[in-house]
């Protein structure tokens, strides 16, 4: 039977998916169905055994809290796979998720086609390690696009015009810089400062000033309710706990705004310098799009507050948090797949035919 015939059968038959396999958040989009999985990138493993205990939403509550047999790790860094076993169960606990709840029973013939997002400038070695997870996961056929290209199609940026579309989008382990045009990324910077530096800035700050130590979520939570990019006028306060380093007992202190500003202004002077050099390395004839059309802002990164006004402050361009900043990497991937054929043309095949970036 011609492979296309075979292909159309099996896609009738199958149910596709995208996958944003981020540092912090894994999402999975299906046609017609939306985001069906939207659960922290957590897995609680058993050290005796081996086994898995928990995966996503359950593993997250058990950070910084399981005995000492049990480590709850996230098995990407940075975007990037770091703990290759871990990462493919994840994806089977995902796809078998998906699939079950479009209803589909999982057998040969109705393996899914699945697209993941990665980031921009990842190695051969490291999409490969993408590509065989989802494969040893169940996935039929993989393919492969670049994030930040995934949010401007989620974010229904023109892409394919020749004009330039400027995008940063701030996830949990990597901030990506991006400019595209014509469907692709004609510049980008990838840098290894996001969400979660932004977490350990705040623990470092804890440590320094208090001696105190706290946890991870706690500093999440301190940076996403009194956490901002630049000096606000409002006066907030939040009580942290943790441990007293130098007494071993637990501790009460109260932190504000102004503190929590400071002890991130270094990492977002990064994220601010990583975009003004891009935007040195944009060609000059997609600098005009960029002035009129300005920078847009994805990922959970971007919700900081007043990180939007001061990078269009340090820019002197508009700058715009797209809708649903923490979603559009999923729904963009999902939209890609659904016309892979037409966008095959601009993005480039690998040698197995059948993986696309
Ligand atoms: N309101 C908020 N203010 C500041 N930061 C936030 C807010 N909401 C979420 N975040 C941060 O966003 C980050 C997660 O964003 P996102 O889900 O886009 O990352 P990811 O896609 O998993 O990571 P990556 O793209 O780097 O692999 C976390 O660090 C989280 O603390
Ligand atoms: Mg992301």
């Amino acid at each position: 039977m011609p492979r296309r015939t075979l292909n159309k059968i099996f896609s009738f038959l199958s149910v596709d998916m995208a996958i944003d396999l981020g540092t912090a958040n894994s999402l999975v989009y299906v046609k017609d169905r939306g985001i069906i999985i939207n659960e922290p990138s957590v897995v609680a493993v058993n050290n005796k055994t081996g086994q898995i205990l928990a995966i996503g939403e359950e593993a997250k509550k058990m950070v910084g809290k399981t005995p000492s047999y049990i480590s709850a790790t996230r098995p990407l860094v940075n975007g990037v796979i770091s703990d290759f076993e871990v990462t493919e169960q994840m994806l089977k606990y995902f796809i078998e998720k998906a699939a079950a709840s479009a209803k589909k029973i999982f057998g040969i013939a109705n393996m899914p086609r699945v697209i993941i997002g990665i980031p921009c400038g990842v190695t051969e070695v490291e999409r490969k390690a993408v590509r065989d997870a989802a494969k040893n996961a169940g996935a039929r056929t993989v393919f492969l696009i670049e994030e930040p290209l995934a949010s401007a199609i989620g974010a229904k940026l023109a892409i394919q015009d020749a004009g330039g579309n400027f995008i940063v989008d701030i996830g949990g382990g990597t901030t990506e810089v991006a400019v595209i045009s014509l469907g692709g990324i004609v510049a980008f910077r990838s840098l290894r400062i996001a969400g979660d530096k932004l977490n350990d800035d705040i623990i470092q700050f804890a440590q320094k000033e208090y001696k105190l130590l706290i946890g991870e979520r706690t500093a999440e939570l301190i940076k996403i309710n009194i956490g901002s990019a630049m000096p606000l006028k409002e006066k907030n306060e939040m009580a942290m706990r943790g441990r007293n380093l130098v007494t071993g007992l637990p501790e009460e202190v109260v932190i504000f705004n102004d503190d929590v500003q400071r002890a991130l202004d270094r990492s977002v002077k990064q994220i601010i310098a990583a975009i003004k050099v891009t935007i040195e390395e944009t060609p000059p004839e997609l600098l005009a799009d960029v002035m009129t059309n300005g920078i847009y802002l994805a990922g959970g990164g971007s919700l900081l507050r007043g990180l939007d006004v001061l990078i269009s402050k340090e820019t002197k361009m508009p700058c715009k948090i797209i809708d649903d900043p923490l979603t559009s990497v999923v729904r963009g991937a999902g939209i890609a797949l659904e016309n892979i054929e037409t966008l095959a043309e601009v993005m480039s095949k690998d040698e197995e035919g059948e993986a696309y970036t």
